[in-house]
């Protein structure tokens, strides 16, 4: 199975995933990783680990829906059969979607369906949450919509900081992703509706 990871920022997720699939945790290629963000530090872990990356400018394209056919392409011609979206800040077209059904994931910092969108972690420390965590799921045309695989629970503590809770999520994060992809890579999710099967 070949997976590529779309990533824009710092990529400590790629990291995880990129690890997980060299000490062979997740039977899998890793095949290439690609950014919308040149300078993305993503970039740099890549090419530590001797993945191919591919910077995609977004620029260059008139609309969303260009642009997410060029990365499309590159995907089928990479013979990818999982997408991984990791810190990936761009919202897909329903094209790219369409195109992939069932085959993209996405991780989000919170315990979906609360705090969508950007900022996850702080939005649900500023809310007050006792309780937040980490969402991986399939992903669907609406944002942090799509079935979700698993979720994980972080604690805050009486009188914890930001910094530490949002080191806290990024722990889970490492763990919880690279599980995910491992049940799918393995064939252990089974997709009914919302609700995906771990088998
Ligand atoms: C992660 O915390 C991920 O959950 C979040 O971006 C961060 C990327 O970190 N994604 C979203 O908020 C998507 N809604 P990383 O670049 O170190 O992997």
């Amino acid at each position: 199975m070949n997976i590529a990871v779309l990533a824009s920022g710092s990529g400590s997720n790629f990291e995880a995933i990129a690890k997980a699939v060299k000490t062979n945790y997740i039977k899998a290629c890793l095949k290439v990783l690609i950014t919308d963000n040149e300078k993305a530090f993503v970039r740099v872990r890549a090419k530590r680990f001797g993945i191919k990356d591919i910077f995609v400018n977004p620029k260059h394209f008139s609309s969303r829906v260009s642009f997410d056919k060029h990365i499309a392409k590159i995907l089928k011609n990479e013979k990818i059969n999982l997408v991984v979206l990791a810190g990936y800040m761009r919202v897909l077209s329903p094209y790219f979607v369409r195109q992939f059904q069932h085959q993209i994931m996405n991780i989000h910092p919170a315990l979906l369906p609360a705090f969508k969108g950007t900022g996850a972690i702080e939005r649900a420390y500023r809310y007050g949450c006792k309780i937040t965590g980490v969402t991986v799921h399939f992903v669907d045309e609406k944002v942090d919509h799509g079935p979700i695989i698993v979720q994980g629970h972080v604690v805050r503590g009486e009188g914890m900081r930001l910094e530490e809770l949002e080191k806290r999520v990024h722990k889970l994060e490492h763990i919880l992703y690279p599980l995910a992809i491992k049940l799918y890579v393995e064939r252990k999710l089974k997709i009914k509706g919302r609700n995906v099967k771990i088998i």
